[in-house]
């Protein structure tokens, strides 16, 4: 308790989890004042750390009217990922019993490997408001501005040997179209194999899914998603290549019923993959398929695939059982197992 919200010496500490319960106290009392004594016993504090409190959620963009003398109302329904407000969002899913939020953290990947060995349960989610050392695939970086885009990253451990861990990491991909359309069913979106989520040809989505795991059983996975979600802009290296659901749309989207939509979504589509029923037998092939509907990329495309300085060019043939980009080459029919796949 009593946590800087962001660094204590050098560990990043989650938020604060007496600020969630101050949003909670004051969304279920939205339309009346509550005063600072009664929030002070809600979170067995005093009047002036509540003040000091509620400065911090000012900070963070809620919008909290009044002072200790008068007491304290919430003037919007504040969009932040915190636990109390997406929690009871994700009832049923594995996602509900730790979620871990960070006003600023390093990477949420980063935390959620160093989590998971550490032994973090299946299904705790790590979210930040923002990123200082995002990562993408291939070492890029991931651009994270605070409280516009969504940074996640899930522990799984499935039941699976390490070569289905790719067919999970495209049905994320899946998971994060079936959240945006479920939410406007008017934006069109094409999959970039592995996992590139696009809109008109511009990433809208990138996924980094990690592992640790031994010769033919994993330990743990680690899905991290970057959604550009409220971005009015990207820095000038960016511009050509990044998109926003808010540029592609026009207005501004919640990120708590984002967030919310896709946790469950990817619910979904891990119990698929890694509970199948009588009848849904072949999930696997279920999601191959699905994949090469959604994408523009996966046949028929001219393109080139820079990885580690190797370079093939060819024209896309659609993926194998295990989820790999086949492209034709002037030498034959080849496998990508990695890379930078372009538009030639
Ligand atoms: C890519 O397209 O290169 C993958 C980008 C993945 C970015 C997300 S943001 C949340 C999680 N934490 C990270 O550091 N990276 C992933």
């Amino acid at each position: 308790m009593g946590e800087s919200p962001t660094q204590s010496g050098n560990r990043v500490q989650p938020t604060d989890i007496r600020l969630g319960r101050i949003v909670r106290l004051l969304m279920e009392n939205a339309t009346v004042v509550v005063s600072g004594t009664k929030i002070a016993q809600d979170i067995s504090s005093n009047r002036s750390e509540v003040w000091r409190l509620v400065q911090q959620l000012r900070g963070l963009g809620v919008d909290v009217a009044g002072h200790p003398a008068t007491g304290y109302r919430l003037k919007s329904v504040p969009d932040l990922l915190l636990p109390e407000i997406l929690g009871p969002l994700l009832r049923g899913t594995i996602f509900n019993l730790q979620l871990h939020h960070f006003y600023k953290i390093g990477s949420t990947n980063t935390a959620a490997m160093a989590a998971a060995a550490d032994g973090a349960p299946q299904g705790s989610v790590f979210l930040a408001e923002e990123q200082t050392a995002g990562r993408g695939r291939g070492a890029h970086s991931w651009h994270s501005a605070r409280s516009t885009g969504i940074y996640c990253s899930v522990v799984l451990r499935p039941s699976l040997p390490p070569s289905d861990v790719l067919v999970l990491s495209l049905a994320a991909g899946l998971a994060v179209c079936a959240a945006i359309e479920q939410i406007d069913a008017r934006v069109k979106l094409d999959l970039k194999w592995p996992n590139d989520v696009l809109i008109a040809g511009k990433k809208v989505c990138g996924i980094l899914a990690e592992m640790n795991a031994e010769v033919t059983r994993v330990r743990y996975v680690v899905v991290g998603i970057g959604m550009n979600v409220n971005q009015p802009n990207f820095p000038k290296e960016l511009d050509a290549s990044a998109t926003s659901l808010c540029l592609a749309t026009g207005n501004e989207w919640s990120r708590v019923e984002l967030t919310a939509a896709l946790l469950k979504s990817l619910d979904r589509e891990y119990r698929l993959l890694t509970e199948p029923k009588i009848g849904q037998k072949d999930a696997r092939r279920s999601i191959l398929q699905r994949f090469t509907e959604q994408s523009s990329w996966v046949r028929g495309k001219a393109v080139r695939i820079e990885d580690n300085g190797s370079r093939v060019e060819g024209t896309t043939e659609g993926l194998d059982d295990r989820g790999f980009l086949q492209v034709r080459t002037a030498q034959g029919l080849q496998t990508i197992l990695s890379g930078t796949v372009r538009e030639r």
